[in-house]
């Protein structure tokens, strides 16, 4: 017979369902509070997840990585990302994959990037107009949109880039609230019912960007002596340890793969540091002076090593956590983890959010405190907002570059506020949780336009 889960909550499994979906952050705080740091839930026909909110548990979890499935926990994404993308795979398979992905996003690599990052970031700051609002993660998403399209896809112009690119913005802002991202919840509602339907314009905009990457593999491959930099040009060129190379159909997933996790969670936590920054005027005022500090004309490896703007956007992301959950952990196996007797097919969630409002780790959790990452350090189970072990986001370090690079040079050249006293709130956004205003802000005057180097060297 089945042992019974930690701490079960007894309300109805749909009931359950919705108020997750509806706001998981307030389900959370609500039940930690009843039953401590580790429950577990029932959603609806979807079953059970144990929620872990105990870092001693999650580095238990992390230490025995090899014991669980995550892929095949992922399978609401599939129909965003493909069949055969990263974040679906398990054993052999995710690590020959990861194998093949990684280089292009660490190392010397991300360097190559730098500039690009910086210039996207300088068009999009000089296209304000001062004294009228803009919304913050509107403006991130077309930063980090572009960025994705030239670093990842290596597309800036022509054609296929004006196709894409409009195509892509539509497609992911299907799930832009609460009820919009419902979609992707329920499975009966992913019906093609013609133009008309959500998911009718979801398959069709689906079809027309496979396409679109198909023409560009295609091309790639018949001038095959353009110099390889940007990742999608990479990942054609690696070889698994067999000396296999990417399917086509694995390249055009992959790439999806990509955009969907690396395009939102970066914007999104980039608006949520322009709205600390500027509801903080400490905060701002020591990360201008930080960046002042550097002579005109810093590079922008100079930049990323600037260690409070550094701590201003891990704040960010312990406050923040775009997931507030890391991906599902399934036991293959009975096993045992922090006492707990297991069976086969548990679901373990470790809690980004949980961990990260722990007082005890970090006093005044709500307050937007970047010096807590001057003071001390944090192991891999007591800070995780890319999540950890094999399944570790695969874009951190670019996307922790991203953010410190886009801050200081948006800072550099504007100066900006808040257009409006009221506190955000965060809210649901397809997979992900984004500020439910987006953050609107005003420039409000320009700053120095020669601070950072935007040329390449
Ligand atoms: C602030 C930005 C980002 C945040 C907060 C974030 C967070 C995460 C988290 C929490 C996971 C799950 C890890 C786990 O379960 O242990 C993840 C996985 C992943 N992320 Fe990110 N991510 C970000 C940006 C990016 C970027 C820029 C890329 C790509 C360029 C990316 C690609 C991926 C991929 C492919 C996975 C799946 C890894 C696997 O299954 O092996 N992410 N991310």
């Amino acid at each position: 017979m089945a042992k019974a889960l930690p701490n079960l909550i007894s309300s109805s499994p749909w009931w359950q369902f919705v108020t997750w979906i509806a706001d998981p952050l307030k389900f959370q705080r609500v039940y930690r509070r009843k039953y401590g740091d580790v429950f577990t839930m029932t959603l609806g026909g979807f079953g059970q997840y144990v929620v872990v909110g105990n870092p001693q548990m999650i580095q238990e979890i992390f230490n025995q990585d090899s014991q669980f499935d995550v892929g095949r926990g992922n399978f609401l994404a599939e129909p965003l990302i493909g069949e055969n993308s990263l974040m679906l795979m398990d054993g052999d398979r995710h690590r020959r994959e990861r194998k093949l992905l990684m280089p292009p996003f660490h190392g010397e690599r991300l360097q190559t990037y730098a500039h690009q990052i910086c210039q996207v970031s300088k068009a999009v700051a000089d296209s304000w107009t001062v004294n009228q609002p803009f919304v913050a993660r509107t403006a991130m998403q077309t930063v980090s949109l572009e960025v994705i399209l030239q670093v990842v896809f290596g597309i800036s112009e022509g054609d296929r880039y004006q196709q894409l690119k409009p195509l892509l913005t539509e497609w992911l802002n299907m799930t832009d609230s609460p009820l919009r991202s419902s979609i992707l919840f329920f499975p009966f509602l992913q019906k093609d019912w013609g133009d008309w339907s959500p998911w009718g314009q979801m398959e069709r905009r689906k079809k027309q960007v496979y396409q679109l990457l198909k023409d560009e593999i295609d091309e790639r491959r018949s001038q095959d002596n353009k110099p390889a930099t940007d990742v999608l040009s990479l990942m054609m060129a690696a070889r698994d340890e067999a000396g296999q190379a990417m399917a086509d159909k694995e390249l055009q997933d992959e790439l999806l793969t990509i955009l969907f996790a690396g395009h939102e969670t970066t914007a999104t936590t980039l608006a949520w540091a322009f709205y600390q920054v500027h509801r903080c005027p400490q905060v701002r005022e020591k990360l201008l002076q930080e960046l002042d500090s550097l002579g005109d004309g810093a590079s922008p490896m100079e930049l990323a090593k600037l260690p409070y703007l550094n701590a201003v956007c891990q704040e960010t992301l312990r406050m923040y956590p775009v997931l507030p959950i890391i991906f599902p952990r399934i036991t293959k196996a009975p096993m045992q983890i922090a006492g707990y007797s297991l069976e086969p097919d548990t679901v373990l969630m470790p809690s980004i959010f949980l961990v990260h409002y722990r007082e005890e780790l970090y006093p005044e959790p709500e307050m937007f405190r970047p010096e807590r990452f001057l003071e001390r350090q944090f192991s891999p189970s007591e800070y995780l907002p890319f999540g950890g072990g094999s399944r570790r986001c695969l874009g951190y370090a670019l996307a922790l570059l991203e953010m410190k690079l886009v801050l200081a040079t948006v800072l550099s050249r504007c100066e900006l506020a808040l257009a409006e006293d009221k506190p955000v709130k965060s809210q649901r956004r397809g997979f992900t949780l984004a500020p439910a205003t987006g953050v609107r802000m005003l420039l409000t005057g320009r700053r120095n336009p020669a601070k950072i180097s935007v040329t390449a060297q």
